[in-house]
């Protein structure tokens, strides 16, 4: 569980605060996405969650952060080891380099936790099959391609197993398998009835993955509620973010009365084929073959 409360925060060489009273909650298992444009704020949110900032940045924070029930600003960020993961932005920086291979580097963490060797190999050998990682099990974490490298982060986070996991565009460098291994990831800790935070780019992932999307524009939350609500809203692409395509077809369609009156515009392609599929049999239906 996360809980937001009037969090507000000004980095100490910022002309302006990045986060301006943001408040929200984000309940087990449920998979809570943040989307905005550049500069919106979601690496600050991702780093305030986590405890990376004001712990690392230095900075004032307003408010009150959350997190399984404990107030961050209390805890030393020693102690939100195994309570919050976070895959940073650039994976390049989130590797340790004291270790040599990626079956070491996925044991790091684990092995400062003084879990037992058996445990360990356990939990490394199934984060590396997940995430497509055995064959390269043996090579150093620097002679990774990039999205080799991000997999490799968000394992290293996944293989500590915390109550909360916050990720900061874990995909960016990703193909679509590499971006299918990271959803199946996904859903395995919903299951699992862990917490996430997501900020992704991906919408059309969005729309079918996340419970709910929340839209920060400079600082502010602006948007907070189903994919279907937030990513069909007219107001999106002010907000900085590209609208999907199902959502800007449909809603050029309805301008010319050819989708649904009153059926919400689409973002899924699920949708949109359910929602053109019904104006085309309502066309037959009615006039002459
Ligand atoms: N370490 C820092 N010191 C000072 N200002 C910062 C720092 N990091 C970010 N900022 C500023 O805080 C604001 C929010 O930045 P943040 O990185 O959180 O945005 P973002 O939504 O993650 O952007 P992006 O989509 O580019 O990753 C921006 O104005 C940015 O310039
Ligand atoms: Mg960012």
């Amino acid at each position: 569980m996360i809980e937001v409360e009037k969090l507000s925060f000004s980095y100490p060489t910022g002309s302006r605060p990045a986060l301006v009273d943001v408040s929200f909650a984000v309940r087990p298992a449920e998979l809570c996405a943040v989307v905005g444009g550049d500069g919106a704020g979601k690496s600050t949110l991702a780093g305030v969650v986590s405890g990376t900032v004001p712990h690392l940045t230095g900075g004032d924070v307003e408010g009150s952060v959350r997190v399984n029930g404990r107030t961050l600003a209390d805890a030393p960020l020693s102690g939100l080891v195994g309570e919050v993961g976070l895959v940073m932005q650039n994976p390049f920086n989130q590797i340790s380099g004291a270790r040599f291979s990626v079956r070491e580097e996925l044991a790091f963490g684990l092995e400062n936790l003084g879990v037992p060797r058996d445990e360990m190999a356990e939990r490394v050998d199934t984060v590396m099959r997940e995430l497509g990682l055995a064959k390269v099990r043996d090579r150093s974490p620097y002679e990774l391609s990039g999205g080799q490298q991000q997999l490799l982060a968000i394992g290293s986070v996944l293989v500590m197993r915390p109550g909360v996991m916050v990720l900061d565009e874990p995909t960016s460098q990703l193909d679509s398998a590499g971006c299918d291994l990271v959803f199946a990831a996904l859903d395995t800790l919903k299951e699992q009835g862990i917490t996430t935070l997501l900020i992704e780019h991906r919408m059309e992932r969005l729309a079918r993955e996340a419970d709910r999307v929340l839209v920060l524009e400079h600082g502010t939350i602006v948007a907070d509620g189903t994919p279907g609500e937030v990513l069909a809203d007219e107001r999106l692409e002010k907000w900085g973010v590209a609208p999907l395509r199902y959502t800007v077809a449909a809603r050029r369609a309805a301008a010319r009365q050819l989708w649904p009156a009153g059926k919400p515009l689409p973002v899924t392609l699920d949708a949109a084929v359910e929602g053109f599929g019904g104006t085309v049999e309502s066309f037959d239906g009615g006039g002459p073959r």
